[in-house]
């Protein structure tokens, strides 16, 4: 890793490589997540009982068994809800707790409040027993395909065309029509889900929630409570990683720990354990692509249409969302002329799918990172030659197939700074000589670029606000809507508002996110936290420092727009003074020393009806090389080398967006490689712990990790000219997958097929790739002497290619 070479002006905030504002309390153990805080006298436990069946009527419901079991307080059910059993964000079709009817394995079905956090966990795991809970089974729907033979959907299907795709990949030179399918991801945050409510004075309660998203989590406790919103507070500190997983997914605790608070007048608490975590809460939605290519002798893509089935689960949730987003991401860095593109929200009997760092975006994107990898192989060209050719350029070939102009583009520039710093040509000459003579150990390399949209896709989502303090001792206090969860938000913020104010850091302290201080915020995801809350928290300094630099000049002459706030000290014409010593000034002379921001991202427009507008206010860009090295003979594979290449605009913070660069890479590393989900036939999530599902370790990381920031201005007028860092650098790891399929080619050298490598790319999915490439090699005659032969995971369908045109 590079170090930060930022314009390091000790006194600037602003572009310095600063450390999280709680790195030290994360080290230390001192920074306080949801279940640290101080429990209050007379504390209860809540635990839920879980649904045995993926699809069934609950018939009978007895809880005697239950409520008799030790250190139990009470049981609540669906019943019990006053107000509205939903929490779910957009369609109302997520029960808080089931009523009658159970749609996954997992699904809470009650809660029991016990005076210990193991007692309310035994009690709830009667929910286990026959005679507590009786089912009548209903046939489940446990896969993607079977949902979409079924034209099973959450929410309709989305399309979006754009030409004559048909035509032109009926009449290109050559084209390819395969299937491919990418695996779920859960978002695994290291702090699991939690809520804390506290009930308050005339009906009120006050919920501590380990939440992206504190003004939905008020919005649902007062329905389910059926209370104005301002009986609600919610209140989060920070959050140990959310991912999107706690976007809308952290509201049926947030619920059931209010519900059985204001039930009982007494705090509760609810924070489920990981094995829990994982059956009750939606994953990063698994997709199934079925997809048909023409294209000309140099790759270039004519016609594409790309169908992407999605696993929603059994409700909605913002499967809609995720949706659009996986539409207006197949695109990736290439202009499509002529394109189709259908996404279907597919309903089955699992977890109710949800946001994960990208948010459908990776799931899009993939499509056709892995379709162009097909046409170079079906060509026998560099599969980076054919990206190349692909790439958005000028005049026609720079709009996007929902309707916008890219018009910030620096991939050109950006892939070729790469190529020159990873040798990528030279290194895949020296790795073909490689593989020449090691029959076993197979290397492989891949570039890929990305091209990520931001903004929300949903408008009106795209507004924050910011409260900014400045008290008479020159302290400055900032709270915003945004949420903290570890990706720096708070630093970013904090350091905007010093440099507002000319001040050190540390004069600037930024306070837990809170529904009371700052309303209607959305949530901290669509990796806008910084963009939004940046910009209302500087507005909200600069309202403020407006007043200060009238007071100051009207004191110390000149004019007010010429007053500077710089190393802790105000200029104006005639003489200096300490900021602390203006601002007490300042309120002796009965000067507000206090501000709201708001902002709202300017540009942005969408009609979903037909799927086209300005989504996205600009893109970030980036591109990686990766290399691998696989076992032919057991599967596994490790990555020797990523040097990434990632475009943050003009960096806040070059450390924190290293950090989300670095992270955001390993871990859709994670996603492609060794992260698999398996349900059984009765709709059990079998993997649901560290112990049976593998997130990357540090040792995963490569050896030789580059990984730097590409000099570029944000061209629009974004907050001190920075990007959004959170998701796109996620996208960053096709290169990994995309090195793995090339590792795996050079088994077969000389064949036109892509290998049908499926995601993510476990050793049995790597056995079950080779297979099909022994087999094809061998002619199909020779099966049984591959080294890999015998039952192994079904691989992804071989691509079908056919040259001239029909
Ligand atoms: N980084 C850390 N350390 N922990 C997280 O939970 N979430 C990611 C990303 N980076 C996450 C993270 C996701 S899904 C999003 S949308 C953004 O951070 C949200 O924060 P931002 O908008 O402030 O970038
Ligand atoms: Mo991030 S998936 O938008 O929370």
């Amino acid at each position: 890793m590079k170090a930060p070479t930022a314009a390091a002006n000790a006194d600037d905030a602003i572009g310095v490589p600063v450390p999280h504002e709680s790195a030290e309390l994360h080290v230390s153990g001192e920074a306080r997540y949801t279940d640290d805080l101080p429990e209050l006298a007379g504390t209860l436990y809540v635990a839920l009982g879980l649904s045995r069946h993926a699809h069934a009527h609950i018939v009978a419901l007895d809880l005697a068994a239950v409520r008799e079991a030790p250190g139990v307080v009470a049981v609540f059910t669906a019943a019990d809800i006053p107000g509205e059993n939903n929490c779910g964000p957009v369609v109302h079709d997520d029960p808080i707790l089931a009523d009658g009817l159970v749609q996954y394995l997992g699904q809470p079905v009650f809660a029991v409040v016990a005076t210990s956090y193991e007692l309310a966990r035994r009690a709830a795991a009667l929910a286990k027993r026959d005679d507590v809970v009786r089912y009548e089974p209903l046939e489940p729907v446990l896969t993607i395909s079977e949902a979409r033979a079924l034209h099973h959907y959450v929410l309709p299907p989305q399309r979006l065309t754009r030409g004559a795709p048909a035509a032109r990949i009926a009449q290109a030179p050559h084209r390819m029509s395969g299937e491919f399918e990418v695996g779920g991801q859960e978002q695994f945050y290291l702090e699991g889900q939690v809520a804390y409510a506290i009930p308050t004075e005339r009906n009120g309660v006050h919920v501590y929630s380990s939440t992206q998203h504190p003004s939905e989590m008020q919005a649902v406790v007062a329905h389910m409570l059926g209370w104005p919103a301002h009986n609600v507070v919610c209140e989060c500190r920070r959050m140990g990683g959310g991912f999107g997983g706690k976007e809308s997914q952290s509201a049926v605790f947030a619920c059931v720990a209010a519900l059985a608070s204001t039930r009982l007048s007494r705090p509760v608490k609810l924070r489920v354990d990981r094995d829990d975590d994982f059956l009750i809460t939606g994953k990063r939605h698994d997709a199934l692509y079925r997809y048909e290519a023409g294209f000309d002798d140099e790759g270039r893509i004519l016609g594409l249409r790309v169908e992407i089935a999605l696993r929603a689960g059994y409700s909605a949730d913002l499967s809609g969302a995720v949706a659009t987003r996986a539409v207006c991401h197949v695109d990736n860095a290439y202009f499509l002329s002529d394109v189709e593109i259908v996404a279907l929200s597919c309903k089955t009997n699992t977890q109710s799918n949800t946001a994960f760092r990208g948010f459908g975006g990776p799931q899009g994107a993939l499509a056709t990172e892995v379709i162009i990898d097909g046409i170079a192989r079906a060509l026998g060209r560099d599969p980076l030659d054919v990206r190349m050719v692909n790439y958005y350029g000028a005049g026609e070939r720079d709009t996007t197939p929902y309707g916008q102009r890219v018009e910030d583009n620096v991939l050109a520039a950006l892939t070729a700074q790469l190529l020159d710093s990873s040798q990528y040509r030279a290194r895949r000459d020296a790795l073909a000589a490689y593989n020449a003579a090691s029959p076993v150990l197979k290397r492989g390399i891949a570039l890929t670029p990305v091209k990520f949209g931001i903004s929300f896709n949903v408008e009106f989502l795209n507004q924050a606000g910011a409260l900014v303090h400045v008290y008479r001792d020159g302290s400055v206090l900032v709270n915003h809507g945004g949420t903290e969860m570890g990706q720096g938000v708070n630093t970013k913020v904090a350091q905007v508002v010093a440099h507002v104010f000319g001040l050190p850091l540390a004069q600037v302290r930024v306070s837990a996110t809170d529904t009371s201080k700052v309303a209607n915020t959305s949530a901290t995801a669509a990796s806008t936290g910084s963009d939004l809350n940046g910009k209302a928290a500087e507005a909200a300094a600069l309202t403020i420092r407006d007043r200060l630099a009238e007071l100051a000049a009207r004191t110390l002459g000149g004019e007010a727009q010429h007053v500077r706030f710089e190393h802790g000290q105000v200029h104006a014409r005639n003489a200096s003074m300490p900021f602390g010593a203006l601002v007490s000034a300042a309120y002796l002379a009965r000067v507000q020393l206090w501000s709201d921001g708001f902002y709202a991202t300017p540009k942005i427009h969408w009609d979903a009806s037909s799927m086209t507008g300005r989504p996205f206010y600009y893109f970030a860009y980036g591109a990686a090389v990766a290399e691998v090295v696989v076992n032919t003979l057991t599967g596994e594979s490790k990555l020797v080398r990523a040097d990434l290449l990632h475009d943050v605009g003009r960096s806040i913070n070059p450390a924190i967006d290293l950090g989300q660069i670095e992270g955001g890479f390993i871990q859709g590393m994670g996603w492609l490689t060794t992260e698999a989900l398996f349900w059984n036939r009765d709709g059990r999530l079998m993997t649901h712990a560290p112990s049976t599902y593998k997130i990357p370790a540090v040792s995963d990381t490569p050896a030789a990790f580059d990984v730097r920031l590409f000099a570029n201005d944000n061209a629009e007028p974004t907050i001190y000219r920075s990007k959004a860092v959170g998701e796109p650098p996620l996208l960053l790891a096709f290169s990994v997958f995309l090195a793995l399929r090339d590792a795996l080619a050079a088994t077969a050298p000389g064949s036109r097929r892509a290998p049908p490598l499926a995601a993510p790319a476990t050793p049995e999915a790597m056995l079950s790739a080779l297979d099909a490439l022994y087999a094809e090699r061998d002619d199909g005659t020779n099966r049984a002497a591959s080294p890999n032969a015998g039952p192994g995971a079904g691989g992804s369908p071989a691509d079908t290619y056919t040259t001239g045109a029909t």
